[in-house]
């Protein structure tokens, strides 16, 4: 039996068809909230690859506006959350966050759950809370991620009360995702890389093992993959003390350490780089090929170290399931 396989971001910009609907859309944001759009986009790669899953269309700030942050993104820019949270906007925060932010997105799982084959896995997926936090504090994609580190350092009571709130949120997101037929989770943490030991425990570990735990417990049966890209040998005591049933790992992990400390605990996801499948040819052959001969022996799901970029040509995409499948 083959290796499965699905790609971070395997609806998107790279695909013509997904260019074409998101055309129709007007925006991204609409897009999202139109659940008859949201399907068509979601199983548009697996009409044409068949990939073994399909993941929910959707993005990781939307839980934004549950918190009365307005969510844009402008074309090039990446999002922008207005206003930017702040000491007086967390404290006035209601400890229960309720809203009807997800109505069409719950929508759209119902309706792609009726048209996905059974033999295709449904994904759902919710940003973990640190990195959702890092932009509601940024109000953008910005990269030293000073205005959220200074806020902790110096209001670390009021940054973890927000940071429960977040995680109870992003849990409940995640149950009625699963009520609605989502059968996999994945929580995405892609800014996990920038924190230093004892902060990646307390942001990153403790809120995504409560989300787990809280899970585990209220649905029982689902697996949950985690993704804290970048924070290198940190992933051991991710998948240790989160207890997750999937660890997708990004492309600067070695695969042999993967295997070597990630694999006892639970199933490794990930590790090729997305600009090798751009580049495609011998060098992805190559690639694919020592990935799926170190993994023979191990649970794997074949994926990208991170999402697949908009430059990837579609034959690769072709190729590199002929690879892992012949
Ligand atoms: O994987 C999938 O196919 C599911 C859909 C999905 C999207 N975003 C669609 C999207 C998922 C799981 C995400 C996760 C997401 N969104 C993350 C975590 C993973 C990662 O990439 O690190 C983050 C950090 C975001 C926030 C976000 N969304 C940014 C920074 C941007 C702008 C950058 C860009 O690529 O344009 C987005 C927009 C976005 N999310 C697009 C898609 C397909 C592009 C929108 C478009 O079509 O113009």
């Amino acid at each position: 039996m083959s290796k499965p396989c699905w790609l971070m971001r395997q609806a998107g910009r790279y695909l013509p068809e997904y260019r074409k609907i998101r055309e129709i859309a007007g925006s991204f944001l609409n897009l999202c909230n139109n659940p008859e759009l949201t399907k068509t986009v979601t199983l548009q790669p697996l009409n044409r690859f068949k990939f073994d899953a399909a993941i929910l269309f959707s993005d990781i700030l939307i839980i934004c506006q549950c918190f009365n942050q307005n969510l844009s993104f402008i074309n090039g820019d990446g999002p922008q959350l207005s206003p930017k949270l702040s000491e007086q906007s967390i404290e006035l925060m209601s400890d229960i966050i309720t809203s009807n932010v997800f109505k069409n997105t719950y929508q759209a799982i119902d309706l792609i759950k009726s048209e996905l084959p059974d033999k295709t896995t449904f994904i759902g997926f919710a940003g973990a809370p640190w990195t959702v936090a890092t932009y509601m504090f940024e109000g953008t994609s910005n990269k030293d991620f000073l205005t959220t580190k200074l806020f902790y350092l110096k209001h670390k009571k009021l940054f973890s009360s927000f940071i429960s709130k977040l995680t109870r949120a992003t849990g409940d997101y995640l149950i009625n995702q699963i009520d609605h037929g989502v059968e996999v989770i994945q929580l995405f943490d892609s800014w996990s890389g920038v924190l230093s030991e004892s902060d990646f425990y307390e942001w990153v570990i403790i809120p995504t093992a409560e989300i787990v735990t809280r899970i585990r417990l209220e649905r029982p049966g689902i697996p949950i993959i985690g993704f804290p890209r970048g924070c290198g040998i940190n992933y051991k005591k991710f998948v240790i003390e989160t207890k997750v049933d999937g660890i997708s790992i990004d492309q600067f992990i070695p695969f042999d350490w993967a295997i070597k400390h990630l694999s006892p605990y639970c199933t490794i996801q990930g590790n090729l780089d997305p600009a090798v499948l751009i580049q495609g040819g011998t060098l992805l052959e190559h690639e694919v090929k020592k990935i799926l001969s170190k993994s023979k022996d191990i649970p794997f799901i074949f994926n990208l170290g991170h999402g697949i970029l908009p430059q990837t040509p579609i034959n690769n995409v072709i190729e590199l399931l002929n690879l892992i499948r012949n």
